[in-house]
């Protein structure tokens, strides 16, 4: 068939073709620490319970699986409005934000990166060397122009706020920033709330776009704290978008809820850029799924479980930190390399620092999966494999 005749073998980027080589190791002892999941102390990846009673409380109530419409469920919109925003500011500012409900985070940003191609085709989008591998492929796919400001610095383990101020300084206006709220995917690097103010300042005067990827809410240093950038970003009198995923902070990983938010000028230009967003949703996937959407909507509006849902994350969040500190001093005396910063990082990953060939050495040799770009996602130890990841990593430096 000449359709297919000059098909070429074409790889999956590396956090989904690690997925399906872990999916296909026969090996009981294999430890997936590579795609970013939140998993239990068993090992497992859990329902919440706070799901669990809101999917009992959704399901009776049920009497139909009628579309829905394209922008999405409008209680889902609305609590992630007031939740990303904040109460006081989604009172305030609520009509020159449109949200809409997503297939998860990626499809947020899939669905920003159409938008921008409909409204301002030809655009720049600048996103942080390194970032989450599947960045550049959307935004590029979409027809936009991908570059890169500098963003980790090796050394220290730290974000390089000097290098990457200067490059968002010389951006030149109507540039698309795209920015990790919090939880850098892949380094677990974040930048201080110091940085983040200079960076407002900067967005402002250069007049570009920040784009927002919130797919780790509530994993850094808890809800409020980690939703501090896109709320400081609402006064800067530019357009805003924020990509939310609920995968990771209901643990709704394939039910793919998230929403994208615009942030415009005013209520008027906030329907025009809805018109937009719907009609983007339309040509792709036509009606974004519901039971998921539910599930969410129903804790986040209902303050008993929206209480529960909060301690059910901060539990989460508190057993990364154990694992990253657990980790830490188990490989710590070694003479190779200083692995101290996985307790400063942030969120799921952590830049280890080991070469492609090391990954691959602890894949082979040990059953450990990681990324070959040397992420090794946190919160998927357990105290039961913290000695076997940490005596991988020691025999491979
Ligand atoms: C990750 O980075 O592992 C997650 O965001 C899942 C994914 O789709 O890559």
């Amino acid at each position: 068939m000449p359709m297919f005749d000059a098909l070429k073998p074409q790889a999956l980027d590396p956090i989904m073709a690690g997925f399906m080589a872990f999916a296909a190791d026969p090996r009981p002892s294999k430890i997936n620490l590579g795609v970013g999941m939140y998993y239990n102390e068993d090992g497992q990846i859990p329902v919440m319970n706070v799901v669990q009673a809101a999917e009992a409380a959704v399901m009776s109530g049920i009497k139909s699986w009628a579309y829905i419409q394209p922008d999405g469920l409008p209680a889902l919109r609305e609590a992630t409005k007031r939740l990303v925003f904040g109460e006081a500011l989604a009172a305030a500012e609520g009509g020159r934000i449109c949200t809409v409900q997503t297939l998860g985070g990626t499809g947020a940003l899939k669905l920003g990166a159409d938008v921008i191609a409909r409204v301002a085709p030809g655009s720049t989008v600048a996103m942080s060397r390194p970032t989450w591998g599947n960045h550049p492929s959307i935004f590029a796919g979409a027809g936009l122009t991908v570059t890169e400001y500098p963003y980790f610095d090796a050394a220290t383990g730290g974000v390089d706020w000097a290098g990457m101020r200067d490059a968002v300084a010389a951006m030149a206006a109507g540039t698309v920033v795209l920015l990790h709220a919090c939880c850098h995917n892949p380094t677990g690097a974040d930048l201080t709330p110091e940085n983040w103010a200079e960076l407002a300042g900067l967005i402002k005067d250069r007049q570009l776009v920040p784009f927002l990827d919130m797919a780790y809410a509530g994993f850094a240093e808890g809800l409020d704290a980690d939703s501090a950038p896109a709320r400081l970003m609402l006064g800067l009198g530019v357009p805003v978008f924020l990509a939310t995923s609920f995968s990771k902070s209901f643990a709704l990983y394939a039910e793919r809820v998230g929403a994208l938010s615009i942030v415009a000028a005013s209520p008027d230009q906030a329907k025009l850029v809805s018109d937009q967003m719907k009609v983007a949703i339309r040509v792709n996937y036509s009606t974004p799924p519901s039971h998921g959407a539910l599930l969410v909507a129903e804790v986040l509006n209902n303050p008993g479980l929206r209480a529960q849902w909060e301690v059910e994350l901060e539990e989460m969040r508190q057993r990364i930190k154990r694992m990253r500190e657990g980790l830490v001093q188990r490989l710590s005396g070694n003479n190779k390399a200083d692995f101290s910063r996985f307790v400063e990082q942030k969120g799921l990953f952590s830049y280890s620092g080991l070469s492609a060939a090391q990954m691959q050495r602890l894949q082979d040799e040990f059953g450990i999966y990681g990324v070959s770009d040397g992420r090794l996602c946190m919160s998927a130890l357990t105290e039961a494999s913290l000695d076997r990841v940490a005596e991988g990593i020691r025999a491979v430096i």
